[in-house]
């Protein structure tokens, strides 16, 4: 059976993530100068494939050892001490002997914290007093192993417990050590927590916004995946650029649905593209559907006008959709805020462009 080469569900493999040089470039600098950096972009624009990337050319580079730890979803402080126990946990080789040695040390053993924190109340250990010691572990570990700590999706730290703090305390004394590398979805949440003067450790971070593919590496990934698997993309390549506007999951969306109707050793038509994008309609249309209907009805509105008119708030459609000023401003922050509207100096545009596709289509 043949493999796609468009993946889209998931972070892409370090070899695997192209159209990105100049930003794999400057992490591999950053961080092996250890600069921390803070990447920022919405969901599914390809950071935590871009971390990989960095992380496997960083070790090209200096023998290094990255440990991933994701906290997307954070609920507690105790969610943390098993995230950040599993992270350890997987950990192989010299890193690791050192990690249980020092662990030991410090009456923890990592890779049981998750089983030893869900016991009855009174036998369970303390969850800071675990983090505490998960922590120290990884930072003396660190001082004699080139290590870099991922701490993915960080902004959903932000509120959890003094999940923040406990990081900053253990990691602020050992940042010109150790390579630290932070991604977040949630736009004004990280700016907030990486531009704040209050929050100096944070602040040092070097941010950096990920931006949509360009057109041409869009166009250019798209025509490799096809003559990689003997077929010619066609007129298939631009027009998944041009729907696609630079968002990386949902390009290979689309360039896995028109591959999928191309034969081996046949080119790619138009035909391939309107039957590739009817198809991916429907597919993703309940969803849409689902998504949309959660929204508040104030945001619904936004949404439609931005996709109408651009901006959020044209007066026209203020008045249509019977809103004030400060009710839409409300609105669109919070879509902002969830990474769903991109909201520039010039034109707003939905992130995903095929809700915006949805929406066109579906609302008057
Ligand atoms: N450089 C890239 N080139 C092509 N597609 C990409 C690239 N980076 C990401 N993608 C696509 O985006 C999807 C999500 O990537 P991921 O790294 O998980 O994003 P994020 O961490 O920002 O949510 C991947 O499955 C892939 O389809
Ligand atoms: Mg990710």
């Amino acid at each position: 059976m043949e493999r796609s080469p468009f993946p889209h569900s998931g972070p892409l493999e370090a070899d695997e993530v192209t159209g990105r040089d100049e930003e794999a470039a400057a992490l591999v600098r950053l961080l092996g100068g250890r600069v921390p950096i803070a990447l920022v972009a919405p969901r599914r624009y390809g950071k935590t494939s871009l971390l990989r990337r960095g992380a496997w050319l960083l070790d090209q580079v200096e023998p290094t050892t990255t440990v991933w730890l994701d906290l997307y979803g954070l609920s507690s402080v105790s969610d943390f001490a098993v995230r950040l126990d599993r992270a350890l946990g997987s950990s192989t080789g010299r890193f690791r002997e050192a990690l249980d040695r020092v662990a030991g040390g410090l009456r923890i053993s990592i890779g049981v914290v998750s089983a030893e924190l869900r016991r009855s109340a009174r036998s369970a250990p303390d969850a800071t007093a675990t983090t505490h010691a998960l922590l120290e572990s990884l930072v003396r570990v660190a001082e004699h192993h080139r290590t870099l700590l991922v701490i993915d999706e960080v902004a959903d730290a932000i509120g959890v417990g003094n999940v923040l703090e406990l990081m900053r305390s253990h990691l602020q004394p050992v940042y010109r050590e150790l390579g630290l590398a932070f991604a977040g979805s949630k736009p004004t949440m990280m700016a907030r927590l990486f531009g704040d003067t209050d929050q100096p450790f944070y602040s040092q971070a070097r941010r950096i916004e990920l931006q949509p593919l360009p057109i041409e590496a869009v166009v250019d990934i798209v025509h490799r995946g096809f003559r990689s698997t003997d077929r010619d993309a066609g007129p298939v390549a631009s027009a998944i650029a041009s729907f696609g506007a630079g968002h990386p999951q949902r390009s290979m969306e689309l360039a896995d649905a028109a591959w999928w109707l191309t034969e081996p050793g046949a080119a790619a038509t138009a035909d391939t593209w309107d039957a590739a994008l009817a198809g991916v309609r429907s597919r993703v249309a309940p969803g849409m559907r689902d998504f949309f209907g959660m929204l508040t009805s104030t945001q619904q509105a936004v949404l439609r006008a931005v996709v109408r008119t651009g901006a959020p708030f044209a007066a026209s459609e203020g008045r249509f959709h019977d809103l004030s000023r400060s009710s839409i401003t409300i609105a669109r922050d919070a879509l902002v805020d969830a990474g769903h509207l991109l909201f520039g100096p010039g034109a707003s545009t939905l992130t995903d462009p095929l809700l915006a596709d949805w929406v066109a289509r579906e609302l008057p």
